[in-house]
């Protein structure tokens, strides 16, 4: 079967890499790609969000799958015209899309199904939210309410910074269009973890857990990012604390959205914060996560073609998946000044020779092929992903790989997966 992948970040590497190992898969192609997902197919010059032209590529070409990485494509209803089309799509349609992609409609569901999220209030106008943040004396969030890369929330520890944080994003527009409207949260304590599950409709696959590292700086200090680094599992999702996750978060998330006539069919993934009451919702995504997938897709060791077909053709019920026991960590290497400004095109060497690694997979985000070299092409470039026989020995070779790889103004956290060697010690 011939399948069209779209998108071109370090998740759509992970996917097509993993696509590949498919003996079902015929032709892969991969719009927009980048020089890693070079390797796994063939790239195709189309943007992830022009949806006209992705849908005639995927008729000329006749695909038997279009799977959709990332989530503006699907907010814009890249599903949707492609089932037009008699294109079977992995992902969900633009309703169910809403979920991640309007922060107001997701609080409104998770209050109709009683599902534990932060308490938080919507505004549309930067007066209402001045004098309801000043009227507080704790430690707020500020969420811009549309999307923005995963990097439209600040996280304030006190009213005055909240306001000032409210008006960057609703009268400065420092997310853009997606800061229009906030939702303005109390901060939640406790550790954060991402879990992810294939959904069909109605059956539910919870995937292995993973945690992700979303502000710039060692510690989880400076401005959030869209993940620094990831590791799979997080030790801190027992086998208790999933059960709780499956029962108070995913079924009845997967339930709201049948009620809400807005079903859901893709991945779900709940960014969770694990206080001392149980796990929270900090937010859900309708996609695979980035750099989650990394590690996530490094330990699937069953066809990842079969069970998107299983997704799309509702019969998830029927699927069992094998992981690799042993963990994976994914370090992240970045540009300077990212998640600011920052240059592209910098000659990156090194990622063939930290591939030489036993278990080292070098995945791309922001690359590109130039004369014969792979350079720079975005904020995160490399998500360089080991796997070990612990998690200390799963970090110490993703860090092995990382300092073989050198391009001008590279830059990673050095502290990825600390937090779970502290809590397996
Ligand atoms: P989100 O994109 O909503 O997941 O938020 C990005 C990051 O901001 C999260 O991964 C958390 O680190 C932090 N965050 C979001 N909401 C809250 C909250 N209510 N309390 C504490 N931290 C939060
Ligand atoms: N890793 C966070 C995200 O994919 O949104």
């Amino acid at each position: 079967m011939d399948v069209l992948l779209i998108g071109g970040g370090g998740r759509e590497h992970a996917m097509a890499w993993k696509l590949r190992q498919s003996k079902q898969l015929g032709k892969l192609y991969i719009a927009p790609g980048n020089a890693g997902t070079a390797q796994c197919g063939e790239n195709v010059e189309i943007k992830d969000n022009d949806i006209p032209a992705l849908v005639d590529f995927a008729k000329q070409k006749r695909v038997g799958l279009a799977i959709v990485g990332p989530e503006e494509p699907l907010a814009k209803g890249l599903v949707d015209a492609m089932e037009a089309a008699q294109i079977k799509a992995f992902g969900p349609n633009a309703a169910a899309a809403q979920l991640e992609a309007d922060k107001a409609f997701s609080k409104q569901l998770m209050r109709a199904g009683a599902i534990s999220t932060a308490e938080g209030r919507v505004f549309d106008r930067f007066s209402d939210a001045k004098a309801y943040i000043a009227s507080r004396d704790e430690p707020v969030v500020i969420k811009a309410a549309g999307l923005a890369k995963g990097k439209g929330v600040i996280v304030c520890d006190d009213p005055a910074e909240g306001i000032l944080a409210a008006e960057r994003i609703m009268v400065d527009r420092i997310f853009g269009a997606a800061g229009a409207r906030i939702v303005v949260e109390d901060m939640l304590l406790g550790e954060e973890a991402s879990i992810l599950a294939f959904v069909d409709g109605h059956s539910i696959y919870v995937m292995e857990s993973s945690q992700d590292h979303k502000p710039i700086g060692d510690g989880d200090t400076g401005p959030n990012t869209g993940g620094m680094g990831a590791y799979s599992p997080a030790p801190i999702i027992t086998d208790d604390m999933m059960v709780r996750i499956s029962r108070e978060v995913l079924v009845p998330t997967v339930d709201a959205m049948n009620r809400n006539g807005t079903p859901f069919k893709g991945v779900l993934y709940a960014g969770l914060m694990i206080t001392s009451g149980g796990p929270r919702v900090l937010e859900f995504n309708v996609r695979f996560g980035d750099p989650e997938t990394q590690p996530i897709l490094m330990r699937l060791q069953s066809d990842l073609l079969e069970v998107f077909l299983a997704v799309c053709d509702g019969k998830l019920e029927d699927a069992f998946l094998k992981w690799d026991p042993r963990p994976a960590v994914c370090v992240v290497m970045a540009s300077g000044g990212y998640p600011g400004d920052y240059e592209k095109g910098k000659v990156i060497t090194g990622w063939k020779e930290a591939e030489e690694l036993d278990d080292v997979v070098v995945f791309h985000a922001g690359t590109r092929q130039r004369n014969g070299d792979v350079v720079t092409n975005g904020g995160r470039v490399l998500g360089v992903t080991a796997l070990g026989t612990n998690v200390a020995a799963a970090k110490a070779r993703a860090y092995e790989a990382v300092d073989r790889i050198h391009f001008d103004g590279a830059y990673c956290r050095r502290d990825i997966a600390d937090k779970a060697i502290g809590r397996k010690r």
